[in-house]
């Protein structure tokens, strides 16, 4: 019976009536059927053509089955192989098996069996496909634009950004020092239709007041002294495309109000000029600040703040999400072990545990150059707890577990004495570790123990 099958099969052998018998059989059963009668023109076809099913003669004239079975894994993974053998070569079809083939037929080939094992080899091939995609999907999911985070905080911005990337609203983005503000700004610019048009950047802390407002808004000729030129500013510079202003806390109030007047009616004037210039701009702001206490303080304008927080994205700290913790390790080893040529590959449980303990103050940034200078300074191909930096190895007992609570009025004896007991169990009862981590001698360490009445 003929059934409405779309795959396609190539079948390749040197022998004529092997080939179109194959072929005929094939057709009745539904399928496309491509044949070739040598392994290199079978190459050619692989190489143009999207094939589903591979059946091959082990023995050919110019290249082996086997040859052709190696060339298809590489060039075509997703294709399936069914290798044909003659009496004699069963070991051939086992190692070719061993290799990647579904299975093996031996001639003279009986048609219910071929249409039997067609139907199987195609079906597995496809769940294997279907799975390589989902894992696929996956792994994008934990990586969004170079992004890596798996943390239901992570997911939920994600998402977030993918509904807000498109449209034209003003974005400010907010989290601490190393949080990933501006990669995100980066990647809420890529994934909008502006992504062929500007990126551009203004760190509004790192430049003095007037400056600032020249750069933003441009200036003409004559404006102030050393003003020799009519100059564009960002917003002009930016026009279509995505304005960055980074620590936009620090902004001074009368760049404020032009600011605001940017963003209500698109228009501006250069410094020092007469002209009104109008832009299409989209503005994603940053701070690291909380601007809504900025605004309670009197220190940012409120109806600046609201026009600038139409969309907010919160960016947690590390600490808050250390479950993205191994997954950024592993991301940031990968990567600075092909940056500089080595064979990094893995991390020591004890190693990726201190890391897990650690508060991260600097979060990712601090992390991803953690990594890094580990990677490069050591020589082995796993980081162990050794080689991390030192700075980490001797402050991970300030982790929020490993706090201490003094009431006030306790004796400064008392207090050392609680600080020597809390660090020295922290590092499991290691004496070198403890001293070096009070900054104190190991001698004197010794002599206070022995003064405690333990
Ligand atoms: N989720 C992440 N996945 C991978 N790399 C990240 C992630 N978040 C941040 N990074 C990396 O960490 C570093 C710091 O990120 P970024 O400069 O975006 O932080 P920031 O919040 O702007 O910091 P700052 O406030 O100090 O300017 C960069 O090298 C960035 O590529
Ligand atoms: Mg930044």
């Amino acid at each position: 019976m003929k059934q409405n099958k779309c795959d396609t099969i190539l079948v390749v052998d040197d022998e004529i009536n092997t080939r179109e018998g194959l072929k005929q059989a094939l057709e009745e059963d539904g399928y496309n059927v491509l044949t070739a009668g040598c392994g290199n023109k079978a190459k050619q076809i692989l190489s143009k053509k999207e094939v589903n099913l591979l059946i091959s003669d082990l023995r050919m004239p110019d290249i082996s089955g086997m040859e052709l079975l190696k060339f298809t894994r590489k060039s075509a993974p997703h294709t399936a192989i069914i290798i044909i053998t003659g009496f004699g070569t069963i070991e051939t079809a086992v190692k070719a098996m061993k290799e990647g083939a579904y299975d093996f037929l031996t001639k003279p080939v009986d048609i219910d069996k071929l249409s039997a094992m067609v139907e199987k080899a195609l079906m597995t091939q496809r769940l294997l496909v279907e799975n390589i995609y989902l894992k696929e999907k996956l792994r994008n999911r934990y990586r969004f634009e170079q992004i890596i985070g798996k943390s239901r905080q992570m997911r939920e911005i994600f998402d977030l950004i993918e509904q807000i990337a498109p449209s034209k609203t003003t974005i400010l983005v907010e989290g601490e020092s190393g949080t990933g503000k501006e990669l995100f700004a980066n990647a809420i610019h890529q994934l909008s239709s502006r992504s062929n048009k500007p990126f551009i950047k203004v760190n509004c802390a790192a430049l003095s007041e007037g400056i600032l407002e020249s750069e933003l808004f441009g200036h003409v000729k004559g404006a102030f002294t050393g003003a020799y030129e009519n100059k564009k500013g960002r917003f002009e510079l930016a026009h279509k495309g995505t304005l960055f202003l980074d620590e936009i806390g620090n902004i001074p109030s009368h760049i404020q109000v032009k600011l605001l007047r940017v963003l209500q009616e698109r228009e501006f004037e250069r410094v020092g000029g007469q002209k009104t210039i109008c832009v299409d701009v989209r503005l994603i702001v940053a701070t690291n600040a909380n601007l809504a206490i900025a605004v309670k303080k009197g220190e940012f304008r409120e109806d600046l703040y609201y026009r600038l927080n139409v969309i907010n994205i919160k960016l947690p700290p590390l600490r808050e999400r250390k479950e993205d913790i191994p997954l950024l390790i592993e991301y940031f080893i990968d990567k600075f072990s092909k940056e500089n040529n080595k064979e990094v590959n893995n991390i020591a449980p004890d190693a990726l545990d201190l890391l897990m303990k650690y508060n991260w103050p600097g979060n990712i940034r601090e992390l991803n150059n953690c990594i890094e200078s580990t990677v490069v300074r050591i020589k082995n191909k796993t980081i162990c707890l050794n080689d991390l930096p030192t700075h980490i190895k001797h402050r991970s007992y300030t982790s929020e577990c490993d706090n201490l609570t003094i009431p006030l009025g306790t004796s400064m004896q008392e207090i050392e004495k609680q600080v020597i007991l809390k660090t020295l169990s922290v590092n499991q009862g290691n004496k070198v570790k403890t001293a070096q981590i009070l900054n104190i001698g190991l001698k004197t360490l010794y002599r206070k123990l022995g003064s405690y009445d333990l």
